[in-house]
């Protein structure tokens, strides 16, 4: 589920017209991890975060993960030899591995602070799934290795222009009875809005008050926020 298939080949244009600030969040990243270390991002998408981690240095250890075929197709053009990426889903991930880091921007998870919380967001739609999903990254990391992920914006609807023409609007639902909300990604033309693309998401919301609980069962102690604000720590106990 979550698969990003249908709209792989929109996702760098939405990215690159302001989605994310990839280059603001390597440089976050880079503060906390030195080159030295090796990291694995889980959810690696298209690459887009990869790459400028290594612009800033090339001698960065990079894995990538995901279980999308068509983001890692990307992915693999993009970063080459640079960075070993495997398809593969976070609840069934083995890779026997080490890494100093494991990051989420917006892959496995993100955090939405919306100005008066902090909540996590997960592309696994159960507790026990979230979990699991944790364990695993835990265990791929060395003891007191980091668990970094970032820190996003709420999910609003709203339509915006983009190059070549497209238009990306989102829409959400919320759902009174789950602790989840769907997303609709849509990619149209802009003359006859005509829908090129459409993928359906579904998150799940963890609030506050049970983050540190879930982070600390899979194993982690929750650091917080980074100096910038924008990243949100847990370290493997
Ligand atoms: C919003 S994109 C983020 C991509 C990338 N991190 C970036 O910064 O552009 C989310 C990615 O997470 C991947 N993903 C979602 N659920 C996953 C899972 N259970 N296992 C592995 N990858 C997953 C999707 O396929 C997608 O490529």
């Amino acid at each position: 589920m979550n698969e990003y298939t249908a709209i792989a080949d929109y996702y760098d244009l939405l990215m690159t017209s302001g989605y994310y600030q990839h280059d603001k969040i390597a440089k976050d990243i880079a503060a906390l991890v030195p080159p030295s270390q090796k990291i694995i991002e889980i959810g690696v998408g298209t690459g887009l975060l990869l790459e400028k981690l290594l612009e800033i240095d090339p001698q960065y250890n990079l894995t990538g993960i995901d279980h999308t075929p068509a983001m890692l197709e990307i992915a693999q053009k993009r970063l080459g030899d640079r960075a070993k990426l495997f398809q593969a889903d976070i609840l069934s991930m083995s890779i026997p591995e080490r890494f100093d880091a494991a990051i989420s921007n917006g892959g496995l998870c993100a955090f939405v602070d919306t100005g008066s919380d902090c909540d996590f967001y997960t592309h696994l739609p159960d507790y026990e799934s979230n979990l699991q999903a944790l364990q695993n990254v835990a265990n791929c990391l060395e003891n007191g290795g980091l668990f970094i992920t970032n820190v996003q914006g709420v999910h609003d609807a709203y339509d915006q222009p983009l190059p070549g023409g497209i238009v990306y609007s989102q829409e959400i639902f919320e759902s009174t009875t789950t602790n989840c909300i769907e997303k609709v990604f849509y990619f149209k033309k802009e003359d006859d809005e005509r829908i090129l693309a459409q993928q359906r998401l579904i998150y799940r919301i963890f609030k506050e008050e049970a983050i540190e609980d879930i982070f600390n069962q899979a194993g982690f102690k929750v650091e917080g926020k980074d100096k910038s604000g924008q990243l949100f720590i847990a370290s493997k106990k």
